[in-house]
């Protein structure tokens, strides 16, 4: 049997080793800066919690990944302006709410020429931007910066990243020399990077598919079976092409790993946590106490408000991201939203009509 245990692929002499800052030391952030020591780059994690890095530190554990070894060669630091000096790469992996703030309190440490990555999956509410544009506010709001952004996106569940099994993802940069450096430094033998330039479709795929797999989980809580799940990744997958198409992006985009992929991953995986508090809200738990229950983040909820803007700006139907919204902003009973999903006026899958 073929060994694909994890081994450096980038085959560009030019990146033995990167410096790599990551903020965040969540699951995400833990699992990937575990996976960039392991390739050889040297890595400090960020936590705006002291008491995080405190046990980290401790315990070369991250508490969501318990089996997780953390390589001793992976630093920590609780200050902001050393996580970003002299890194080649900076990595925000917060939850999306902080993203903002992380971005304005690293804004006065951050030097031209550093690649800014993120691997949140959220908009924001109000102002409609994606992640990586809530972060290239914050740089302009502090000053000229000359730092190419990259969103690294798609199938990816740190609890299996955090055991190197195999994985794919998605760097995505509207300039392919920048997304083929940041696939040069991730790319090894159990995470497969493709690039694409589409950076807009890959974030908002990411945002709204957690919506979807909110959908899916309510489906499950409420008894349904695998096929109203396909149902709701399928048209799920329509209503996001929909209204990305209408913003612009690339059709092929929703089609790919961080749109299409993430999607199946995100609505059938118990990993995820948005498919978990869906089925906690179907099984008749309130929405608050289903996110309290999971007691981690669940950016489907997060991501609610702006996708229901962005639908009406843009004019788009999305019935399923609407129906969640009824569910857990409106109170409405699910059983009687999945009813009105189901009676909706008689549809072609073609819109042109064939
Ligand atoms: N977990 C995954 O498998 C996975 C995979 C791909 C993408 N993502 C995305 O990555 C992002 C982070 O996810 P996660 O799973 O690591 O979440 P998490 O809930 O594990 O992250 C919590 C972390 O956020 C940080 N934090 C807490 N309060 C903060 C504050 N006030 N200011 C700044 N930082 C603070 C802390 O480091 C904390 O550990 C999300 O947007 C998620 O969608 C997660």
């Amino acid at each position: 049997m073929t060994d694909i245990s994890i081994k450096n692929l980038s085959g560009n002499a030019d990146l033995p080793c990167a410096s790599i800052g990551v903020l965040g030391a969540g699951t995400w952030g833990m699992a990937l800066a575990r996976m960039l020591t392991n390739l050889g780059h040297q890595v400090t994690v960020w936590s705006a919690l002291p008491e995080e890095i405190a046990a980290l530190r401790a315990t070369r554990r991250q508490v969501n990944l318990p089996y997780m070894v953390i390589p001793e060669a992976t630093g920590f630091t609780t200050e902001i302006a050393e996580v970003c000096r002299d890194r080649d790469v900076l990595l925000f992996a917060v939850p999306s709410v902080y993203v903002r703030a992380t971005a304005r309190a690293a804004a006065p440490f951050i030097r031209d020429g550093q690649i800014l990555v993120d691997v949140a999956k959220g908009m924001e509410p109000g102002t409609l931007l994606t992640m990586t544009q809530v972060i290239r506010s914050e740089l302009d709001a502090h000053g000229p910066h000359d730092n190419p952004l990259v969103a690294l996106s798609g199938p990816t569940h740190a609890e299996e990243v955090a055991r190197d099994l195999p994985t794919t993802i998605v760097s995505a940069c509207p300039d392919p020399d920048v997304a083929r450096r940041v696939q040069d430094i991730f790319m090894n033998s159990c995470l497969r990077v493709y690039t694409n330039t589409d950076i807009e479709g890959v974030e908002l795929c990411g945002a709204v598919k957690n919506i979807i797999a909110l959908a899916a989980g309510i489906s499950t809580g409420l008894g349904y079976g695998d096929n109203a799940r396909a149902a709701l990744i399928t048209r799920g997958m329509a209503e996001i092409t929909r209204l990305g198409t209408a913003m612009g992006c690339k059709e092929r985009t929703f089609f790919g790993l961080a749109g299409m992929g993430d999607l199946i991953v995100t609505a059938t995986s118990q990993h995820s946590r948005n498919n978990r508090c869906g089925q906690l809200i179907g099984e008749g738990l309130a929405p608050e106490a289903a996110i309290a229950r999971i007691g981690m983040v669940v950016e489907g909820i997060n991501a609610l408000d702006a996708t229901m803007q962005l639908a009406r700006r843009y004019d788009v139907e999305m019935p399923i991201t609407e129906a969640v919204d009824q569910i857990v902003h409106h109170g409405k009973n699910p059983r009687d939203v999945v009813y009105a999903l189901m009676t909706r006026e008689k549809a072609s899958e073609n819109p042109s009509g064939q």
